[in-house]
């Protein structure tokens, strides 16, 4: 049976934030400020603002995984987000960060990332990614999976676990003294031995204050970037995997990549903090929701 190719849909009118909330600097302007070189390494105090930006994030994250079912509009999984965020007294990092309308990103089958919520009902079959930032004291956390909506067919249960194995080998490479690249290489080389393909236009990024900084996080081998981790940093790991090619093409909107091929990506992401003798996850939890 040939799956409908993901359209673009009707985005609806522009959530609202009470005015106690605390913004990131962007929030009104759209633009993201520069971020200090000196801030990648985290002091004690700002890991812990980090800790909690995290928890948070990961709460959030579970509310929308636990309502993915078939019929339910990804509008309403953003509704739903945004609801949360505010209750917790945190904003919704997307909203607004270079004009994204949203306040998450949802990735449905060919959507390889930045997919925005609109009126398309979940269907039984589809793979969706959730993507939640938010913004607490201070700090942003960022996590993302990829569900199954309903039963799925088996090669999308293939590339879905293989891409949750791609993130966990890759935090088992994050430790003071190894070099940055050597996160790339576990990832691609998981992917390339079960035949998928690792999309190389999106990286995993630094994170605290800013939503997106130095140093950025290549899912593929770059002999170039031999950057040690230290102890302090806090960055994400946001491996995408394709079950066809990794070339991306972006919708007129300015957001939404999809696969060239549209064949069906999968993505997993955590926000992480180097420990001095590992590493610790900010955004942790349980098992992933499509192993439960
Ligand atoms: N959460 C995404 C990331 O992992 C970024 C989304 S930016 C947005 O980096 F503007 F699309 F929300
Ligand atoms: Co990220
Ligand atoms: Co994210």
């Amino acid at each position: 049976m040939q799956r409908p190719t993901v359209v673009a849909g009707i985005i609806s009118p522009t959530r609202s934030v009470p005015s106690h909330i605390s913004r990131p600097e962007y929030a009104y302007s759209g633009v993201p400020a520069p971020y200090k070189l000196s801030c990648i390494k985290k002091t004690a105090e700002q890991i812990e603002r980090m800790r909690k930006a995290g928890g948070l994030a990961r709460e959030v994250l579970d509310t929308v995984l636990a309502a993915v079912h078939p019929g339910v509009s990804t509008d309403e999984l953003d509704c739903l987000a945004h609801q949360h965020i505010l209750a917790l007294g945190a904003y919704p990092s997307p909203l607004n960060y270079m004009g994204f309308p949203k306040s998450i990103c949802t990735s449905v089958n060919e959507v390889v990332v930045h997919g925005i919520p609109d009126n398309r009902r979940l269907m039984e079959g589809d793979i969706i990614n959730c993507d939640v930032t938010v913004y607490a004291h201070g700090m942003h956390g960022d996590c993302s999976e990829t569900v199954f909506v309903g039963e799925v067919d088996d090669e999308a249960k293939r590339l879905v676990q293989v891409t949750w194995e791609c993130l966990l080998r890759a935090i088992d490479e994050v430790c003071p003294g190894n070099k940055l690249n050597a996160i790339g290489l576990v990832i691609e080389t998981h992917a390339r031995q079960n035949g998928f393909s690792i999309v190389r236009e999106f990286t995993g990024h630094g994170i605290g204050e800013n939503f997106h900084m130095e140093p950025y996080v290549a899912h593929f081998y770059e002999s170039k970037n031999a950057m040690l981790i230290k102890e302090g940093m806090t960055f994400t790991i946001e491996p995408m995997l394709n079950a066809g090619s990794a070339e991306c093409v972006v919708w007129p909107d300015k957001w939404t990549a999809v696969t060239a091929d549209l064949a069906r990506s999968a993505q997993f992401e955590h926000t992480l903090l180097v420990t001095a003798d590992g590493v610790e996850i900010l955004t942790g939890g349980r098992e992933p929701w499509f192993l439960r």
